[in-house]
């Protein structure tokens, strides 16, 4: 009965062998997926649905305060005076057009994929709105980006999105979808996705372990060894004799 005991004690030591790395093993976020996105047109929501039947993920919609704009009206004014107020005064949340209160906790998630329509270049305002006021929950947090254009280069859309969360891992390069290869978003992503390192449980709990302190020793019976332990611990997973 001891021996069982015993083999049972080293057997959870060996895959929890440290504090933290239980808590990383009970940290619900860890390797949680939000795809966060704004259509206005219908295409990055196409992107979305595409994008969730090939990854685990919850699903945010941004949507601006002020319904049934035409941002594309009069050659795009709208469009282009939402987005010259905040190319003025990048810092200024008043630079932002207001959008509905979100309720998802960003703390629930590790890993972030941002899906935005390009707008002159730039990204549509209303996904700035909402990286400008969740740039401190998005820290720390490994985040992917996917940009739906008709036909521009997305090379400022990334410039925006770094300069909008500068305290997040980027998980690789953004994916461009356009006019021209929308129907083929499917396979598109599929070849994305694998390109992207994003976080799961195990890389995780591998950063834990290596950003940590040497690991804590425990004795065979699950208990923290004294630093004057003699005979057999276990410690980072292995039986070692003091
Ligand atoms: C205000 C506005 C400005 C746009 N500017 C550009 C542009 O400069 N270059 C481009 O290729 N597409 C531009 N587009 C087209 C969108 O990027 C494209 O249709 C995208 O797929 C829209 O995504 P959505 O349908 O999810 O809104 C613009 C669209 C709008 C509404």
């Amino acid at each position: 009965m001891r021996q069982i005991l015993l083999i049972v004690a080293a057997m959870l030591l060996t895959c929890c062998s440290s504090e933290s790395d239980m808590n990383a093993q009970t940290n619900t976020n860890i390797g949680k997926t939000l795809i966060v996105y704004y259509s206005y047109t219908g295409n990055c929501r196409e992107i979305v649905n595409s994008l969730a039947a090939q990854v685990t993920a919850d699903q945010l919609e941004i949507q601006p305060a002020e319904k049934g704009l035409k941002y594309e009206a009069n050659n795009y004014a709208l469009g282009t005076q939402l987005l010259n107020a905040i190319k003025a005064n990048p810092d200024d949340a008043a630079s932002y057009p207001a959008i509905d209160p979100v309720s998802v906790s960003l703390a629930d998630y590790q890993n972030i994929i941002i899906v935005t329509p390009l707008w002159w270049s730039q990204m549509a305002a209303i996904m700035q709105t909402y990286l400008f006021q969740s740039r401190d929950q998005m820290a720390g947090k490994t985040v992917a980006l996917i940009v739906s254009s008709y036909s521009s280069g997305i090379s400022q859309v990334v410039a925006d999105a770094k300069r909008l969360l500068p305290n997040v891992t980027w998980a690789g390069d953004a994916l461009w979808i356009n006019n021209s290869n929308h129907s083929n978003r499917t396979s598109l992503i599929s070849t994305w996705l694998p390109t992207q390192n994003f976080q799961t449980a195990t890389t995780a709990i591998r950063s834990v372990r290596t950003e940590g302190q040497p690991q804590r020793a425990y004795t065979l019976s699950g208990t923290l060894a004294r630093a004057d332990q003699k005979g057999i611990v276990i410690q980072d997973g292995k039986k070692i004799i003091r």
